[in-house]
């Protein structure tokens, strides 16, 4: 009941149009009475009493009939149908602004083509439906009064003989309607799992082919495919078996009223012209039920995928903005981390007890070995996850406090897979900021060493850079993605160095731009270049979500303790081609 309300909900703002088309309809279903009404006059007039008039008016009425009949069914059902599509749209926008506001906890559960899945292959079942199920609902069930109306005028102790089937149909559309949802589910699902097989392989395709896994992947994804044909071909069957065993259960009241009223017009109770009538209206009666039955199975169809679309729709992100926050003023003296504990589930502690006062305008090194939880502590600053205990104050001010918008606004990311959209490079650079000049493009592009490979790509700044920016050297991205930071501006910038080996070249080409990228700014990269770290104002050692050590590098060196055994075993061998080089 509740999940029939919510779906109906979409259909509300259209409820004027949804009144024209079933005022239309209802005329539809009027000259279906008069179709069933007029074979009286037709056999008793005009073959029995052989009337010269109604010889002319008849034809004439029929004609009539059957025009208002057009107009109406032409108008109901576009109208119908474009009330489907639109709160078809209306869902579809919905859940993708919903999905876009959830928090990164979401994306990380879940497959990113079963989520795409729930966008386009459920909502496309639910539209599929609805515009069946309002047209055929609203048309079939008049249809249905207007024909009852009919065969009770007629007779009301045969129609009552003839619509005990009724009941009988009933209980089995509703059994085989219910046995449909829990299948269509599962097709559902289905469905789901082969999207997600085929992002993941698409993206994944230079590995997929590299490692000669072609043959492996298509076995796969047969499989998968089978399945879903094997959960489809069970819902065809249910869905079309309703029909035809309606229309048996229907032969059963067609007969019976054969025989009893067949005896009756023998015996002079009734014309034959309303016997006729009666039989008319009655075939054309269980026309309408047995279409219902389809609706029904459309319905509990629509049922199946409105239920995994309101799933996602009532999903709240875990990182939300405080109903009385405030805008974030621009960093004066600096980020505080207060006993900051994060947990992801219920794994182990990611972090625990982070205290640190960070300082305006400096740069932070992170270093510790892999697992100790550098990512995950940057990732709380601009509320990517939330800290499950402490708390992360910018001037004082706790962050869970003030509007995520102004927040994130201060800050600038540059990830260690660097992403681009397909895009130019301009839109790329000016991400965020498409009203910005070209020349602020331009200044941001050179500060990045990006300017002069830009320079020769074919189309300057207009060049296209591909998916995920594949026509571009692991470099140029990177370059690309650091004056997309200087582009924003920000006052805090996060960096997660990327450890992948660039030729020398294009690694003093990355640091410099890196350089300017950190000048006047409060950073936290997450290093792995010796030079990133020997420039840094103070150096964080983490080690299993601690804090171990931190202060400026002779400092830790002097100390003698977890700093100095990783700075031994991963920068010996660079310190020595460093000095080598000198
Ligand atoms: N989305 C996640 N869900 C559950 N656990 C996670 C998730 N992301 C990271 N972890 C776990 O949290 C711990 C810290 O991970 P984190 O990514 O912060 O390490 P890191 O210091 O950045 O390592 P690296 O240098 O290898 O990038 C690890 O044990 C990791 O397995
Ligand atoms: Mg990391």
């Amino acid at each position: 009941m509740e999940l029939y309300k919510r779906l109906l909900a979409y259909l509300k703002p259209y409820w004027r149009r949804f009144a024209v088309a079933s005022f239309c309809m209802l005329i539809v279903s009027l000259t279906s009475g008069a179709t069933a009404m007029i074979i009286q006059p037709v056999l008793d007039d005009i073959f029995l009493r052989k009337d010269k008039e109604m010889l002319f008016l008849l034809p004439v009425g029929v004609v009539l009939i059957y025009l208002a009949r057009g107009i109406g069914r032409y108008l109901a059902s576009s109208q119908m149908q474009v009330i489907g599509q639109l709160a078809i749209r209306d869902i579809r926008n919905g859940l993708f602004s919903h999905i876009q506001g959830l928090s990164l906890d979401f994306f990380s559960k879940r497959k990113t083509g079963q989520i795409i899945s729930r966008i386009t292959n459920d909502v496309y079942v639910i539209q599929d439906s609805v515009s069946i199920v309002v047209y055929d609902l609203v048309r079939e069930s008049m249809t249905m009064l207007v024909l009852l109306a009919v065969v009770y005028y007629h007779n009301w102790k045969l129609a009552t003989i003839a619509l005990l089937v009724i009941p009988l149909s009933g209980l089995l559309i509703d059994r085989l309607g219910k046995r449909l949802r829990i299948v269509s589910r599962e097709t559902q699902e289905a469905m789901a799992d082969l999207n997600a097989m085929l992002v993941e392989t698409f993206t994944g395709i230079r590995v997929v082919q590299a490692f000669g896994m072609e043959k492996y992947e298509v076995g796969k994804f047969d499989q998968m495919n089978q399945t879903y044909f094997g959960r489809m071909r069970r819902a065809i069957k249910i869905n079309e078996l309703s029909s035809p065993l309606l229309e048996f259960i229907g032969a059963f009241g067609i007969a019976a009223i054969i025989w009893y009223g067949g005896a009756m017009v023998m015996e002079g109770k009734t014309t034959v012209g309303a016997f006729f009538s009666f039989i008319m209206a009655l075939f054309m009666l269980y026309a309408p039920v047995a279409k219902l039955s389809r609706v029904y199975n459309k319905i509990q169809q629509a049922l199946a995928a409105a239920t995994r679309i309101f799933e996602i729709m009532d999903i709240k992100p875990t990182v939300r903005q405080a109903p009385d926050a405030i805008a974030l003023p621009p960093l004066a003296s600096g980020i505080e981390f207060r006993d900051v504990s994060f947990q992801y589930d219920d794994t182990d502690m990611a972090l625990s007890g982070i205290n640190l006062n960070v300082k305006r305008g400096m740069v932070y090194a992170l270093v510790g070995p892999s697992g100790a939880g550098k990512t995950t502590l940057v990732n709380l600053i601009p509320r990517f996850f939330d800290a499950t205990q402490g708390a992360i104050l910018f001037d004082g001010h706790d962050i869970r406090h003030v509007t995520i918008a102004s927040l994130r606004e201060q800050i600038g990311i540059v990830t260690q897979d660097v992403f681009l959209f397909n895009d130019t490079i301009r839109n790329n650079i000016a991400y965020g900021r498409a009203e910005a000049p070209i020349e602020e493009v331009e200044r941001a592009a050179r500060a990045a060493y990006a300017h002069d490979f830009i320079a020769k790509a074919p189309d300057g700044y207009e060049t296209l850079v591909g998916e995920r920016g594949h026509k571009l050297s692991g470099g140029e991205r990177q370059r690309l993605s650091i004056a997309r930071a200087i582009m924003k501006n920000p006052a805090v910038l996060i960096l997660d160095e990327a450890t992948s080996a660039l030729d020398t070249e294009s690694e003093l080409m990355v640091q410099k731009a890196l350089e300017n990228l950190m000048t006047q700014r409060t950073t936290f990269v997450i290093a792995h270049r010796l030079s990133t770290i020997l420039n840094a104002d103070q150096i964080v050692v983490m080690d299993g979500g601690r804090v171990a050590e931190h202060g400026p590098h002779d400092k830790l060196i002097a100390e003698d303790g977890l700093y100095k055994k990783l700075f031994e075993l991963q920068f010996r061998t660079a310190m020595d081609t460093v000095k080598a080089r000198r």
